[in-house]
């Protein structure tokens, strides 16, 4: 595939009453970015970075360290608003959208398990997750689960079909703390799914994690592609972003320096230096 897929047909599509813009070979995008930058103090993090995530696939977003690859996923996600530039969901500005407006709207990110969550269970961490739970919720489920099982009954279906399908029901009832790393990033990743998105934003889940269980994620990830779940992945282990990952959008301090296929961008002398120098 060319780079067009990513970058190409975007005038086209501007302004147009359409819900979704429409890329290059014809299928939707539904996420996009404009000309985004974003510099802490002196740091210039985001520098006029444009990118297009075609619907159904699973973008790659790689590059060496401090390229800006973290910033840019939180001002997807809402974390972070742009100093310049704009983000568009669905045909719809959300540059200055929060995290939790967004995740309505059916963009979320994955979050590392922090605070109380490891000391609760797998299925508490489940029902928690889900968009719109109030402060009461995470005390009746501290309570014990016999307050929460009838009241939540339809969220406690849902988060056991996730644990069917990852393979973690006879889990349900650990607490995360005894999970090992590989099993907590599978919890990251329900947790996300618990707010049925249309487009999961994930920023490294293969980290710390064993071969095995990395692979096991990695089908995980091309099976919810399958359902039609669109993803943007950060991920330094390109045999990861070569198997999963199309397009790949390639930063580089702070911008986008090259995109296409895994295939396309890993021989393109830019890359390999920045590779190099990072
Ligand atoms: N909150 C922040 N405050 C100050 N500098 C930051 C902050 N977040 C990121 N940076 C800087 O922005 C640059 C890009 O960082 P980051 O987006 O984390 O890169 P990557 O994820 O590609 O490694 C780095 O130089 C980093 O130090
Ligand atoms: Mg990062």
């Amino acid at each position: 595939m060319s780079s067009d897929t990513v970058t190409g047909g975007v005038e086209a599509t501007r302004g147009g009453s359409d819900a979704v813009a429409v890329a290059e070979n014809g299928g939707k995008c539904i996420l996009e970015t404009r000309g985004v930058r974003k510099s802490f103090g002196g740091v210039v993090a985001v520098e006029n970075v444009s990118i297009r995530v075609p619907q159904g696939r699973i973008v790659g977003l790689i590059g060496p360290n401090g390229a800006g690859k973290s910033t840019l996923l939180s001002i997807l996600a809402g974390a972070q608003v742009p100093d310049a530039g704009s983000v568009w969901f669905l045909g719809e500005e959300i540059s200055r959208q929060n995290p939790v407006k967004r995740a309505r709207k059916g963009l979320t990110r994955t979050f590392q398990l922090s605070g109380d969550l490891p000391r609760l269970t797998v299925l508490e961490n489940l029902l928690l997750a889900a968009p719109d739970q109030r402060g009461e919720h995470l005390w009746a489920a501290l309570a014990g689960k016999r307050v929460w099982k009838r009241q939540e009954e339809a969220l406690v279906i849902r988060a056991r079909a996730l644990l069917n399908r990852f393979d973690l029901r006879k889990h349900e009832d650990a607490y995360v703390s005894e999970l090992s790393g590989g099993q907590r990033r599978l919890v990251e990743i329900m947790r996300s799914l618990m707010a049925n998105p249309r487009l999961l934003l994930l920023d490294e889940p293969f980290a710390g994690v064993n071969p095995s269980l990395s692979r096991r994620i990695e089908s995980h990830l091309i099976d919810l592609r399958a359902d039609g779940l669109t993803m943007v992945l950060v991920e330094h282990e390109l045999g990861v972003v070569e198997r999963c990952c199309d397009p790949v959008v390639v930063m580089a301090m702070g911008r986008v320096i090259a995109e296409g296929t895994m295939g396309d961008v890993r021989t393109r002398g830019e890359v390999l230096d920045a590779y190099l120098a990072g």
